[in-house]
């Protein structure tokens, strides 16, 4: 694992390890992908400013989000079709947060479902909830995680229609994948893969497939979400979910300040800027972008964490002095367990914590919890 020194080197060994179908899913953006783009883009724009002359002997990484104590304040993502990038994904990037001490979060759209991460790790993690048209199926969902004992429900608001990825459409994305001529010379190229998956009973999902109503079997995300989604989701509905759910709640794909100040009036505890990894509405502002504004919005009425093209602790560090309480990483993980599994997950969190670490000293920061816009430059 030497050679491995960034997430990119990762990004580098997954794209080789994963069927094509797997790893576009993961390293794509909705429509021209421009604001896919422009969420690590921005992140360079950002100039840190260098300190010297401070004792920098005594460092800590150490926070809390919703109040509960992280190793650093950077969870795990939801991300749908985890199962996919490697077998048993979820299960997998859940034992690596654990042991690192940072909170995993569950898509919906996963493949593991709530009751196999719960069984295989014994320790609370978190619930990502979509709203669908069946709310049955919803309230279900709420009380699964509620059995499972995860600590904190994260409604995610900005994806109740699903954003256009072409590369998705052009390989026919579905889980398991369809066995057409090119997806099993496909999977021929990738025999480690096929491996695990042949050795998981987990292979579509497991959230849903058996619980829904009428759902025997679900092939494409797409269909699912286009049929099941509700579009009508409102301000009302998140109220009903903080009336279900008495745990911690946070708020996914806050990304205007109008909508921040609404977010801060829920009783939620807290939000997440984010653009769905530009996954959603192409032309839409980067999330590092946003994040100042909104933090300014909502002048300390909710936590603020954010999300979206975080591929460094460097850009860890920026979104923490520009606001964030706490940050997510997607596709900076996901590289990790498509290119190794677990050990992938713990690599990727590792650089992040050394890069966050040293940056943070080098800016003549001890503590990540002072980190602020005093760390930056004003351009
Ligand atoms: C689902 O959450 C997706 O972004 O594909």
């Amino acid at each position: 694992m030497g050679h491995i020194l960034e997430i990119r080197d990762l990004q580098e060994l997954a794209k080789r390890r994963v069927p094509r179908m797997f790893y576009d899913y993961a390293d794509s953006g909705a429509y021209s992908e421009g604001t896919y783009r422009a969420n690590e883009e921005d992140f360079r724009k950002i100039i840190l400013r260098q300190r010297v002359a401070v004792n920098i002997a005594d460092r800590s990484l150490r926070s809390d989000m919703v109040g509960e104590k992280v190793a650093m304040p950077v969870a795990l993502a939801p991300t749908g079709l985890t199962g996919m990038q490697h077998a048993d994904g979820e299960i997998l990037a859940a034992r690596a947060a654990l042991k690192f001490g940072v909170p995993f979060t569950l898509s919906t759209m996963s493949i593991c479902s709530i009751e196999d991460v719960a069984e295989a790790t014994g320790k609370p993690f978190w619930f990502q909830l979509y709203v669908m048209r069946d709310r049955s199926f919803v309230e279900n969902l709420i009380d699964r995680a509620k059995a499972a004992n995860c600590s904190a429900l994260v409604l995610t608001l900005d994806l109740q229609i699903l954003g256009q990825r072409h590369k998705d459409i052009r390989n026919g994305l579905s889980a398991p994948p369809r066995l057409t001529i090119l997806n099993l010379i496909d999977m021929a190229l990738h025999p480690r893969w096929c491996l695990g998956m042949l050795g998981t009973k987990r292979r579509t999902f497991r959230n849903i497939v058996g619980h829904a109503k009428g759902v025997g079997d679900l092939a494409s995300l797409s269909s699912w979400t286009t049929e099941q989604f509700d579009p009508n989701l409102g301000w009302d509905d998140v109220a009903w979910v903080r009336k279900r759910w008495d745990g911690k709640l946070i708020l996914k794909g806050i990304l205007d300040a109008e909508d921040a100040r609404a977010a801060a009036g829920t009783g939620a505890d807290a939000i997440i800027v984010s653009n769905h990894g530009g996954r959603q509405l192409d032309g839409a502002p980067s999330s590092i972008w946003a994040l100042p504004r909104i933090v300014d919005a909502v002048a300390g009425k909710i936590e603020v964490h954010f999300d979206g093209g975080i591929r460094s602790g460097q850009d860890v560090l920026k979104a923490l002095c520009l606001g964030a309480h706490g940050t997510y990483i997607g596709r900076a993980f996901l590289y990790g367990l498509a290119a190794m599994g677990e050990a992938g997950v713990s690599k990727a969190l590792e650089i992040i914590a050394k890069e966050l670490e040293i940056t943070m000293a080098l800016c003549g920061e001890n503590d990540v919890t002072k980190l602020g816009r005093h760390n930056l430059v004003a351009t």
